[in-house]
């Protein structure tokens, strides 16, 4: 059985204060959450959350972490930094990564590799542009994406891996992939972990779907027996949107 996982991505959204004030208001509200509840804040707001999370059951991450140890690479942030501020989880890849800073499905490996190596467990996100997706190239961009980004990355590390499949063109926009087609495109992800791991570990894996995840639509996608939680943007800045879609 795969426990759920729930992450908010609040992007670049909420100072310290703000964030403070949201973790506050968000705790009591999933306390009895069944699946794993995980934010995923702002480097600044990384250890004022941390404080304010104490004794509730909700998790630390980050959105971003660099692949070197430490040395010249002005404005990035190593695993060893966010280790230290004891940060659970961090997001690998997200499509605004990819598409804003110039991410690559190589670099995207090399950080998921740095991100192991101190202990963080990884959030890596794959997804199809809107173009890719009208041209019926989906499961060829996915798989991918997905082989790529798990190049070199031995089996016994795989628990400490969760994917979110985050198609672009639902992002932000309100569009939400239908739970069907969700489902149906994590197959195929779960199916390349199959090809390169075998069946226990693409059955032991947890696969998210992200993508305008909301109050609305949560139940229905988390109904379907391949997706395994949500990576929630959106929705996941106000406590009380967040703490639905956390109690689907
Ligand atoms: P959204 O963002 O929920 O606002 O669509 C999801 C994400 O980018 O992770």
């Amino acid at each position: 059985m795969r426990k759920p996982i729930i992450a908010g991505n609040w992007k670049m959204n909420k100072t310290p204060e703000e964030a403070k004030t949201l973790v506050t208001e968000l705790a009591p509200l999933v306390k009895d959450a069944t699946c794993e509840v995980v934010v995923c804040v702002p480097f600044v707001d990384l250890a004022l959350v941390k404080k304010a999370l104490k004794g509730t059951k909700i998790k630390l991450g980050a959105q971003n972490v660099h692949w070197a140890e430490s040395g010249a690479f002005t404005g990035e942030i190593s695993a060893s930094m966010l280790k230290e501020l004891k940060v659970e989880y961090v997001i690998i890849g997200h499509s605004e990564r990819r598409q804003y800073f110039g991410e690559t499905d190589q670099t995207v490996n090399a950080k998921i590799k740095a991100a192991i190596a101190n202990g963080i467990k990884v959030i890596v996100c794959v997804g199809e542009t809107l173009e890719q997706h009208e041209q019926d190239e989906t499961i060829t961009v996915v798989s991918r994406q997905t082989i790529e980004a798990f190049k070199d990355i031995p089996k016994e590390d795989l628990k400490k891996i969760v994917i979110a499949y985050e198609p672009i063109w639902a992002i932000g926009t309100g569009k939400t992939s239908s739970p069907e087609d969700a489902e149906e495109t994590i197959s195929v992800i779960r199916k390349t972990i199959k090809k390169l791991y075998g069946s226990a570990p693409s059955e032991a894996i947890r696969i998210q779907y992200g993508g305008s995840m909301n109050p609305k639509n949560a139940k229905e996608l988390m109904a379907m027996p391949s997706i395994d939680g949500g990576l929630i943007g959106g929705a996941s800045l106000k406590a009380e949107d967040f703490a639905k879609v956390v109690n689907y």
